[in-house]
């Protein structure tokens, strides 16, 4: 197959660049390198260095005819949204947009899409948890949607897990028991939903990690389980 891995220079995304190439894939990446190294990039692969959400994007896909996308690029850091959110919302939801604007336009089939738990599905529902994160979490949380009392019909159709019955595609959710960000009292809600609705899923949690994945071995373990899960869902 011929796969465009976004932020392909980064954490996640050079680890499923290499997992590609390992099974004899074509592997192309697009990466601005804001936070990605262009050392994480294997040669041979070619590295297409601009943002998401300029117009080359659409050129990319004109040229290159992929079967399938994987979405990892992303501005991670919650600080820098908090300094910026027009960047974050501009990076982390218009340039999604434009990607899958791009693979239905050039018939892209397959879509995969690598997010925090703070972005789309592990905050499941946002007007309860909006009470359960640390102050951080809730101050941005706040900043992007107004205070919950005044704003909740916001928060309700922002709350993923309203709306589960609507998923038609496999989710990987891994989770830190720890986590002070997301409590993982959300991804277990997510999961009752998504159970009660018979949506498949895979969930993993970590009783050592917090917000991110940080310990080795449960990096090892997570990485094993999205090359697993590529495997199964993707190829
Ligand atoms: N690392 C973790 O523990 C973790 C945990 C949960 C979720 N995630 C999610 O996985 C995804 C990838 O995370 P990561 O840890 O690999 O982050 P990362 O910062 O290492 O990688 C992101 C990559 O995207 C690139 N990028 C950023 N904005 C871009 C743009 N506008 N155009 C093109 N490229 C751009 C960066 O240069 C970087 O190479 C993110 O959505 C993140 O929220 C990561």
């Amino acid at each position: 197959m011929k796969v465009l891995v976004t932020g392909g220079a980064g954490f996640i995304g050079s680890h499923i660049v290499e997992a590609l190439l390992r099974r004899g894939h074509e592997v192309a990446v697009v990466d601005d390198l804001s936070s990605g190294n262009i050392a994480h990039v294997p040669s041979g692969v070619r590295l297409h260095r601009f943002d998401i959400c300029s117009a080359r994007s659409g050129e990319v896909f004109r040229h290159d005819g992929f079967d399938a996308v994987i979405h990892c690029a992303a501005q991670v850091g919650v600080p820098a949204s908090m300094r910026r959110p027009q960047r974050d919302w501009k990076v982390n939801v218009l340039g999604t947009a434009r990607l899958l604007g791009h693979c239905r336009r050039y018939q892209v089939a397959k879509f995969v899409f690598l997010s925090s738990g703070a972005a789309v599905y592990g905050d499941s529902d946002l007007r309860r948890s909006w009470a359960m994160g640390d102050r951080t979490g809730r101050e941005d949380l706040e900043r992007q949607m107004g205070h919950p009392s005044h704003n909740v019909e916001v928060y309700r159709f922002g709350s993923p897990i309203l709306d589960v019955a609507r998923i038609d595609r496999p989710l990987l959710i891994c989770h830190g028991q720890e986590d002070q960000r997301v409590h993982p009292r959300q991804s277990e809600e997510l999961v009752d939903e998504l159970l009660r609705n018979d949506k498949a899923f895979e969930y993993f949690v970590y009783s050592d990690e917090g917000h991110g994945i940080l310990n080795p071995d449960n990096l090892r373990h997570f990485f094993a389980r999205l090359e697993r899960f590529l495997d199964w869902h993707l190829m």
